[in-house]
């Protein structure tokens, strides 16, 4: 059994290390023993989205969770082209159906646009939350101001998580994002935590952190475990890595037995120093 943590105010636990499922869609089967992998090694949460692979990694999904959704939350998002209010009741029943379910444990705003009138999603996610379709909702790539606004229209406790991006060379949600959040009781689920792959092979302008380097020999982790258990050392924060090979699947979730000391925090926050950003950064 994995540990877990309360999910935001939404009564469910996730495990700090939940399976992302973005550009599984290129390969399909192995995508699928992946997150069966990470299912039965204790992965409680799966996070897709009707974007990825235009419908197609929803379906990988529903076919890796054949036998076990009763397992595991399943976090899909809306679009913000679909986000009306008529547009996400309909949008997520393509989902349920591509899902081969009858409901989310979370549904997302995947995004804002500058139209996007996030009154209406909301409204429509509570529709869907009365109808037992969703469990919960929140928003994804949300600036404390768009927080805010999303709080003011709602009010406290409706929205469950913001799903943001987070990895060591882009630590830019620490300043605001994570302390609101955490005053919000809102959940934060970082994204893409190897910076797509880009870490922690490669952190620019060295070929390798002395840190990781380091900390993962004395703790007999890899540095991708090492990167997760930093990513992941406050409770409120949560993790989506992506792996379509099962044997980085589990490599990755037993990230959350790793014990970082402070000492170990420091020296990978001097290699990977934090910096506020203007704008909130997303991919
Ligand atoms: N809300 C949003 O706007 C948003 C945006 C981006 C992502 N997301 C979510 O976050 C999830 C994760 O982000 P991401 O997919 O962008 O990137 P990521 O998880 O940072 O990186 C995925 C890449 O890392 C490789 N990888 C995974 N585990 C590894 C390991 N232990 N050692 C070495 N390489 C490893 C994967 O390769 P293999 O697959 O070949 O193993 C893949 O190329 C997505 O899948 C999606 O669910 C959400």
């Amino acid at each position: 059994m994995m540990k877990t943590r309360d999910f935001g105010p939404s009564g469910m636990k996730f495990t700090a290390i939940g399976l992302g499922t973005w550009n599984m869609e290129p390969s399909p089967a192995e995508s699928v023993k992946a997150i069966r992998a990470g299912i039965e090694a204790g992965a409680n949460h799966i996070d897709t989205a009707e974007l990825y692979g235009d419908g197609k990694v929803e379906e990988i999904a529903a076919e890796a969770l054949r036998g076990s959704r009763d397992k595991v939350r399943v976090v899909s998002k809306v679009m913000p082209v679909n986000a009306s209010y008529e547009g996400t009741l309909k949008a997520c029943e393509r989902s349920l159906k591509r899902l081969q379910t009858d409901h989310l444990d979370v549904y997302l705003l995947h995004w804002r646009e500058e139209d996007t009138r996030i009154g209406e999603t909301f409204r429509a996610f509570e529709k869907l939350k009365e109808q037992g379709k969703i469990l919960g909702w929140g928003v994804s790539n949300f600036g404390v101001k768009d927080l805010e606004e999303a709080e003011r229209a709602m009010g406290k406790g409706k929205m469950v998580c913001n799903q943001v991006l987070y990895h060591l060379k882009e630590r830019a949600i620490e300043f605001e994002v994570i302390p609101w959040c955490k005053a919000h009781g809102v959940a934060v689920m970082g994204y893409s935590p190897f910076s797509q792959g880009g870490l922690p092979a490669s952190p620019a302008g060295r070929p390798e952190s002395p840190a990781l380097k380091k900390i993962s020999k004395e703790l007999g982790a890899t540095p991708a475990q090492v990167t997760l258990a930093y990513l992941t050392r406050d409770p409120a924060v949560f993790g989506i890595p992506k792996s379509s090979h099962a044997d980085r699947t589990l490599e990755n979730l037993r990230s959350a037995d790793l014990a970082l000391s402070k000492k170990d925090i420091e020296a990978i926050e001097a290699d990977f120093p934090a910096k506020p950003r203007k704008t909130l950064p997303t991919l």
